[in-house]
């Protein structure tokens, strides 16, 4: 009960700081022409989680009592490119990035569950958020609440998980999968993606990214014009996800016990 209540305090606090952010524009150092900066698509990047716990330390989402991580592929970020896969970025020095903005409220649900940031110290994934929005999405030609509406509506019409499972892909720690099949089960749905993998000691290759080049104006997937550097074996692994897994040592304590100063939202809102 006390718990659940201290964690509609912190949705609460996002909340409230995502108001805050509105009345302080942020400067970013990095200066990129604008006039000659043209993004011609958009680079959607999904991150499997059994893989990313699997290969170093998680952290449960502060949000994750109200809202917690879907078993599911999780949105990382979306980037914006030209046609050569060059990365467009700092757009516009000045940033106002609000979670009040249209229809942005009724996206809290799924920003929390399925762009959540299971990086440590535990965080509430806004400044994820907040970071993608001003590094890419001012170079976009969508508003924040359209490039928002892109990310999760392109993440859905991907159904990662669907279009594996009907391939007989499903996450498992007893077999190994072929590139190959992965790369014909997106093919076989249309779906134009990048396959990453990080490495284990072994050298294993697990199953950690998936990317997607997508239209600029965020509606539709196209063939990505670029190829990125091969990082998986032939032969790679699919690692189940288990909410578990997620490190909790950072979860909620700390608001009844020292306030708010180790919330690591304040501090990086203010970047
Ligand atoms: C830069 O961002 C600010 C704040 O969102 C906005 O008012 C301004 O129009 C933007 N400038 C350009 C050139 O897009
Ligand atoms: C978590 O957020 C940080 C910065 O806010 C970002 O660099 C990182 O890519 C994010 N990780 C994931 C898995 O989304
Ligand atoms: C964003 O742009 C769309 C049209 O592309 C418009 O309907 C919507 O009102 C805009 N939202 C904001 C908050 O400016
Ligand atoms: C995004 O998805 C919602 C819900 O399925 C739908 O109502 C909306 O039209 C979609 N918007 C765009 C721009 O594709
Ligand atoms: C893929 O595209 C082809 C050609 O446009 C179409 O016939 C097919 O139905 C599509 N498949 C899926 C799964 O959407």
């Amino acid at each position: 009960m006390a718990a659940k209540s201290r964690s509609k305090t912190i949705s609460l606090l996002a909340l409230f700081i995502g108001i805050l952010c509105l009345y302080f524009p942020v400067k970013t150092t990095a200066a990129v022409a604008k006039s000659d900066a043209a993004a011609d698509l958009l680079y959607l990047t999904l991150v499997w989680p059994g893989t990313f716990c699997y290969s170093g330390q998680c952290c449960m989402p502060t949000t994750a009592e109200a809202y917690p991580p879907a078993n599911d592929f999780l949105i990382e970020e979306m980037k914006t490119m030209d046609q050569t896969g060059k990365i467009i970025q700092d757009c516009n020095e000045t940033c106002r990035f609000s979670i009040n903005v249209g229809p942005m409220p009724s996206l809290i649900p799924d920003l929390y569950s399925t762009w959540c940031n299971l990086t440590c110290p535990c965080n509430n994934g806004l400044p994820n958020w907040k970071n993608t929005w001003c590094t890419y999405g001012q170079c976009s030609q969508l508003n924040q609440t359209d490039f928002f509406i892109a990310v999760f509506n392109m993440t859905t019409k991907a159904n990662l998980l669907n279009v594996f499972q009907d391939n007989n892909i499903v996450p498992s720690s007893s077999a190994s999968y072929k590139l190959k099949e992965i790369n014909t089960a997106l093919a076989n749905n249309n779906l134009s993606a990048h396959v990453e993998c990080a490495t284990k000691t072994d050298g294993a290759s697990l199953l950690s990214k998936i990317s997607f080049c997508i239209s600029a104006d965020g509606l539709s997937f196209i063939n990505c014009p670029f190829d990125i550097k091969q990082t998986c074996n032939s032969e790679l692994w699919f690692y189940p996800f288990n909410i578990n897994q997620l490190d909790t040592e950072c979860d909620y304590d700390f608001v009844g016990s020292g306030g708010l100063i180790k919330m690591p939202t304040l501090k990086h809102l203010a970047m």
